[in-house]
């Protein structure tokens, strides 16, 4: 049996995005296809996604590579 790939939608990058106002899913799983954002698959990883408030409308760096000690946030992991 085919081992299944760990974080398969997971990015060696930040995902850039112009925020507005609001509450967020942020994927922590890798598993969402629409990233970075949670759409349910998590389903049995035993990982639920990071909920995130926005106060006002910024450019948010969200945490691509899924290894950042930022939650949600990228702190640079993905170089290393
Ligand atoms: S799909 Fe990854 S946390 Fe929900």
């Amino acid at each position: 049996m085919e081992k299944k790939k760990k974080f398969p939608y997971a990015v060696n990058h930040p995902i850039v995005m112009d925020m507005q106002p609001g509450k967020y899913a942020f994927c922590a799983c890798g598993e969402s296809y629409k990233q970075p954002f949670c759409n349910g698959n998590h389903g049995d990883t035993g990982m639920l996604p990071i909920i995130e408030v926005v106060e006002e409308p910024q450019t948010v760096a969200w945490c691509g590579c899924k290894r950042s000690a930022q939650g949600a946030f990228c702190d640079g992991s993905h170089k290393y």
